[in-house]
């Protein structure tokens, strides 16, 4: 018997990368936006609708529910934009990937997104810091700066002491991420962000 309960759904987006043997990469984020999207199953489908329309602005000053804030251009209607920050990316050197990263996270992918490529390519950190190591996320309205457990704590006294506002968060992002290195002996490194349950696996 199937009895009701108090479920903890977690948050509504996946990200997969993706490389197979013959260096084919795939950077895939898929979402149903709010916690079981629309909450509308497909009859005889057996998939649930999402709720994307709350990426689109229903009123200009009204924040969707990542607080992201539009404005006319993203109005509910023909040829207006969302404000979608889901962010697949692949990176490309000499014209091959050579990075291949996402994240779910709503308005922290992308801030989540480009730290890891800036920790990896700039700051030279191994793919796995560039993933795991603390990140921190601000999105223009709140006029917040959000940063994880662990992130350093000078960088946050002297943002304090410029005036800034920096709240604890919990989580930001959940990258996957695969780094490729043509010419090494282990020229393949898929990190599966360690915030969550995810995992990296090659065949
Ligand atoms: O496209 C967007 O920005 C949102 N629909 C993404 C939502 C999301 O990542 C929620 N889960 N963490």
């Amino acid at each position: 018997m199937i009895k009701e309960g108090q479920v903890e759904e977690s948050k509504e987006t996946t990200h997969l990368s993706v490389i197979d043997g013959a260096g084919n990469t795939v950077s895939v984020t898929t979402t149903l936006n709010g916690s079981y999207g629309s909450r509308t199953v497909v009859s005889g489908a057996g998939f649930l609708l999402n709720n994307e329309m709350d990426d689109f602005s229903v009123k200009p000053g009204v924040p969707n529910m990542y607080g992201a804030l539009g404005a006319e251009a993203n109005a509910i209607s023909p040829g207006k934009r969302m404000l979608s920050s889901m962010t697949p990316t692949i990176v490309l050197k000499d014209g091959k990937p050579c990075i291949v990263v996402g994240t779910p996270g709503g308005t922290t992918i992308p801030t989540s997104v480009i730290q890891s490529l800036v920790n990896l390519v700039d700051f030279k950190m191994t793919a796995e810091d560039a993933v795991n190591k603390p990140k921190f996320h601000h999105q223009w309205l709140p006029d917040e700066i959000y940063v994880e457990k662990g992130f350093d704590k000078s960088t946050v006294k002297a943002l304090e002491a410029m005036g800034y506002k920096v709240v604890e968060w919990e989580q930001i992002g959940r990258t996957e991420l695969i780094e490729i290195k043509k010419g090494n002996a282990k020229p393949i490194t898929a990190i599966a962000d360690k915030r969550g349950d995810d995992s990296a696996e090659g065949y």
